[in-house]
């Protein structure tokens, strides 16, 4: 199948082009970057034939199976459309879009063209995250009543992209980090449908009195939020909280999903306890992790489309998790609850 890879920076070099060379019957036959030079240089790199900085060249000139669409989150809507209406397949990265309203227009052309559409998303391919949702699916902690996420980095503002800036990105640890571990708590326990959310952010580093933190750019170009915090009540009554930072203290807590069941609780990294009365029963399994996730969910995307058959990440979810994050940060924008309309 041919492949087209547009965005050539971390992401795009590095996850996609380096896992689609991994693959025997994938056929890199394009590159694209609003960088020409970086376009060119990674087309060399990997010797792969055309390189292009304009997306649209790109799609027009090729007959294209799949397209990865590794830019900045404000330019996603646009080129996984035009990759749809180009007759193309497309695993678009994460945050999906910077609206709801994005989201859903992008996955009505990926239906409107009969195509698949995945998104970047390797804590999908977890062994962990898998085993976790098997055991929730077979009723292993009854209802699940509650799921509090923790995520983010250690004093740690990503500086190699462009996370930080709020026209390019759209939002900051919570677009930009949390959204992994979003989309895992809520796939693992079965993508309830939210109905309310309710949010703060801030700003820590304009606030540090010193602040010494792995940023590469300059504090003042800093415009995005470092910490979120919400919490998003269901259709089923249950609720999820999530805390994101990138400025976690060094001594705080670690990333971590905890969900709460009627018959035990589970962690990732991976716990599962059952409880009965005060009896408390250990049912981790044993499990080994595969060397590289994201190699899991490209390929995912690949035997979907050569299988015609549904990617690992669903409409549905994508959605989901992107009216979560948008209620958040609504909510505030508002200094309300925000209702999230299905
Ligand atoms: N799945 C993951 O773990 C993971 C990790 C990092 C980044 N990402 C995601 O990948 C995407 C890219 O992030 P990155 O870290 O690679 O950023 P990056 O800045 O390293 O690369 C983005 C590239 O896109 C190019 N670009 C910008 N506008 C463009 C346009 N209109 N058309 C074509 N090319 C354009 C830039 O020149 C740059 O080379 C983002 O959605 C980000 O959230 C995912």
């Amino acid at each position: 199948m041919k492949a087209a890879v547009i965005g050539c920076g971390i992401q795009g070099r590095g996850g996609h082009i380096v896992n689609y060379n991994k693959m025997n019957d994938i056929d890199l036959v394009a590159v694209c970057d609003a960088n020409f030079d970086k376009a060119q240089a990674v087309a060399k790199e990997f010797y792969i034939p055309n390189a292009y900085s304009d997306h649209r060249e790109l799609l027009d000139k090729h007959d294209l199976d799949l397209v990865s669409i590794c830019t900045p989150h404000v330019f996603h809507r646009n080129q996984t459309i035009d990759a749809f209406e180009a007759g193309a397949n497309v695993i678009c990265e994460k945050a999906l879009a910077i609206s709801s309203t994005e989201a859903i227009e992008m996955i009505e052309a990926c239906k409107r063209n009969k195509k698949k559409m995945s998104m970047g998303l390797q804590n999908r391919g977890s062994a962990e995250g898998n085993a976790l949702k098997q055991f929730i699916k077979e009723g292993g902690l009854g209802k699940i009543y509650y799921t509090r996420v923790v995520s983010g980095h250690v004093m740690n503002i990503p500086g190699y992209s462009v996370f930080h800036n709020k026209s390019l990105s759209g939002g900051g640890v919570l677009y930009s980090t949390a959204v992994h571990s979003l989309d895992l708590a809520n796939w693992i326990i079965g993508n309830p449908t939210p109905v309310t959310a309710t949010g703060t952010i801030y700003q820590k580093t304009h606030h540090m009195k010193k602040p010494e933190i792995s940023w590469k750019g300059v504090l003042e170009d800093f415009e995005t939020e470092d910490f979120a915090a919400g919490y998003i009540r269901f259709k089923n009554n249950s609720g999820l909280s999530i805390e994101s930072n990138w400025l976690t203290h060094p001594w705080k807590m670690r990333p971590k999903i905890e969900i709460l069941g009627d018959y035990g609780s589970a962690e990732i990294p991976l716990r599962i306890y059952t409880d009965q009365g005060n009896q408390v029963f250990e049912r981790t399994p044993k499990i080994t992790e595969p060397e590289n996730p994201f190699f899991e969910v490209l390929k995912d995307f690949v035997d979907a489309v050569r299988d015609n058959r549904t990617p690992i990440v669903k409409f549905s979810q994508m959605l989901h998790v992107q009216q979560m994050m948008e209620g958040i940060y609504k909510s505030a924008e508002t200094g309300k609850e925000v209702l999230i309309k299905n």
